[in-house]
């Protein structure tokens, strides 16, 4: 029996787990690729929490389940009791008890904290306001397999400042690289909300040409996250200039990705020119939720494989 561990946000894994973790996705990829069945959590439930829509998450993390020879059982706010007031503690402690895993998407990081503190099993990060620690996992990995190790290299992110920026900067301290980011003014990073301890590995551009400069991934996200809709004609307007082109794919480094989180909105955060042309591994990016999370599920259950 492992300790029980939780995935809320990026940091909440070494930099060694990270390096197991890494490791694993490539085995568990390679494996399911030669068709060779990995039941690894045969018989467990994963229940699945969505307070806001999905289509990769679910996805990636039920067929996971189910590749892994376990089951997933999906809740939403609209038809459970979690929609009707029901404490986040109460709630934690009755589906814990029917699950060997929770997965959450939700608003506040704060409803996922006091969800895993009241959880008898491992509760992992689907997306908050905060932080989506799944997919950069994901994504972190789709570099290394397309370019090898990410330490030392420069990411130049290109928007808002919004969950998925601030678990690049959670990476960038762990694993250390870089993390140019370009946003609009007034939509800077909030370094104490980003959960940063200072290290130096990001820098703040006014101009989304410069944070591109030399960059090995250049990566966006859309201008309007869930939960933020009332802002949408505001952001329309401040974000007109941040759109990844292909002038700022040509002054990144010559061997230069591109990652979306997706879903993507051409001709706003990218040009389809750019997440439809040679340097974007966007379906990749997505297709490895699916291996990553799947290792994580097998960790965070078992612990390492070859200490079972
Ligand atoms: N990237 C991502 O999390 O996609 P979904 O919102 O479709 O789950
Ligand atoms: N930042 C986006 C990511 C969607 C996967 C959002 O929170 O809506």
């Amino acid at each position: 029996m492992t300790a029980l561990k939780h995935y809320l946000q990026f940091k909440d894994f070494t930099r060694d787990e990270y390096d197991y973790l890494f490791e694993r996705i490539r085995w568990i990829k390679d494996k399911y690729k030669r068709y060779e069945p990995h039941h690894a959590l045969f018989d467990r439930s994963l229940v699945m929490i969505f307070e806001k829509a999905s289509t990769r998450t679910r996805l990636s993390f039920e067929a996971g389940m189910q590749q892994l020879g376990g089951s997933a059982i999906y809740l939403n706010t609209r038809d459970s009791q979690l929609g009707r007031g029901e404490p986040v503690e109460d709630a934690a402690q009755v589906i814990s008890r029917m699950s060997d895993l929770v997965m959450i998407r939700t608003f506040e990081q704060d409803i996922i904290e006091r969800f895993a503190a009241n959880s008898r099993v491992p509760v992992i990060n689907g997306l908050t306001n905060e932080y989506h620690p799944c997919q950069i996992l994901a994504d972190i990995y789709t570099y290394i397999e397309h370019r090898g190790p990410i330490q030392g290299r420069t990411v130049a992110w290109v928007g808002d400042s919004n969950n998925m920026c601030n678990t690049w900067l959670q990476a960038a301290e762990l694993l250390d690289f870089k993390v140019h980011v370009s946003t609009p003014p007034g939509y800077e990073v909030e370094p104490e909300r980003a959960g940063l301890h200072g290290t130096g590995h990001f820098e703040q551009f006014a101009d989304p040409l410069e944070a591109c400069k030399g960059a090995h991934l250049v990566t966006t996200d859309v201008w309007t996250s869930m939960g933020y809709e009332a802002e949408n004609e505001a952001r329309m307007k401040a974000f007109a200039d941040w759109c990844v082109d292909a002038e700022m794919m040509a002054v990144a480094a010559p061997d230069v990705l591109f990652m979306h989180c997706l879903p993507a909105h051409r001709g706003e955060e990218v040009t389809a020119e750019v997440i439809d042309g040679p340097q974007s591994v966007v379906w990749d990016e997505a297709e490895n939720r699916l291996h990553a999370q799947k290792a994580l599920m097998e960790y965070l259950v078992l612990g390492r494989a070859e200490a079972n």
